[in-house]
């Protein structure tokens, strides 16, 4: 039996990677994509959901809506610096004119999240792999709603170690910590894949010239574009190595065993200041189970193997 998954994204060169993954996995049917303010804003991250179905070319159309344009509470932050002005790091997809592989919903992505709860009801894995805006406003509306979720894969924060915005706080966290919050007190199964977890998982770039550039289809290159890999200089242009935090979110769906948990009582941080966004161990928090540890060969065989 295929898993029913939606999938809840600010694409975002990792996102983007994860679409693929999701995509390509046998294990998985994806139901639908919605949009969330994030690695880029919110016009940017729907374009990037359509460049990526394009590339994609789902042999099921999934629904696709637009969601929250900034937090529940602050000023929307982005990550051009990470993800390029576009958002995939400059790679080019060729979209036919005309040719959409996707069906458009035209209300609220909370909206879509509930319909599909509903329509699906204890069937829907939920896996979010950017700020918990569109979460929390789902929640807000039905809660009910949201029991119907079979259980949510959510890539967000740090536990034990540094942050990636601050020396506290993630990014998916930090630019909405009171939506995470309303997330994690929602009482819904939510298995957390934090930075803990994704820091162990990255693209090197002997991986790219022994497994991804061999490979030598669209993907490959969207991957060696995405990410800034020189193929001729051998390295990536930006940074040493890239991590796959957001295609770890899927791979923890297709492959539970994959990411060791615990299960952690959790608070987040909503307060502004220095703390802002942090995840902190808290005993009367709710209890989530928290990925501590990965199996990061295991992970790059399965992600190197749906590139094909
Ligand atoms: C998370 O933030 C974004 O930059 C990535 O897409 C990922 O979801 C990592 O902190
Ligand atoms: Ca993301």
């Amino acid at each position: 039996m295929r898993k029913k998954v939606l999938i809840d994204c600010d694409v975002g060169v990792d996102d983007a990677l994860a679409l693929i993954l999701a995509f390509h996995s046998p294990e998985l049917e994806v139901k639908a994509i919605t949009g969330v303010n994030g690695n880029v804003p919110l016009d940017t991250v729907f374009i990037n959901i359509q460049k990526m179905l394009s590339l994609i070319q789902p042999a099921c159309k999934p629904l696709i809506a637009r969601g929250a344009d900034q937090p529940l509470k602050g000023e929307a932050i982005h990550a051009h610096s990470v993800h390029g002005q576009d958002g995939l790091g400059g790679a080019k997809i060729q979209c036919k004119d005309g040719e959409t592989w996707w069906l458009s919903y035209p209300r609220h992505a909370s909206e879509l999240i509930l319909k599909m709860a509903h329509q699906y009801p204890n069937e829907i894995t939920l896996i979010a792999v950017g700020p918990l805006t569109n979460l929390a406003l789902a929640l807000k509306q039905d809660p009910a709603g949201m029991k119907k979720l079979k259980e949510l894969a959510i890539m967000g924060g740090s536990v034990r170690t540094r942050g990636n915005v601050t020396p506290y706080a993630e990014f998916n966290i930090f630019s909405d910590p009171l939506a995470a919050q309303i997330v994690f007190e929602s009482g819904l199964p939510i298995t957390l894949v934090p930075l803990d977890v994704t820091h162990q998982v990255f693209l090197t770039p002997d991986w790219m010239e022994e497994r991804v550039k061999p490979i030598g289809n669209a993907f490959s290159q969207f991957v060696i574009e995405a990410t800034g890999y020189d193929t001729e200089a051998h390295w990536f242009k930006n940074r040493d190595a890239i991590f796959l935090h957001d295609p770890l979110a899927v791979a923890a769906v297709i492959e539970p065993k994959l990411v060791k948990t615990e299960k952690l009582p959790l608070q987040v941080e909503t307060k502004e200041g220095k703390y802002y966004g942090k995840i902190t161990e808290f005993k009367d928090g709710p209890k989530i189970e928290v990925g501590l540890g990965v199996d990061a060969e295991r992970f790059l065989e399965i992600f190197l193997s749906r590139l094909v």
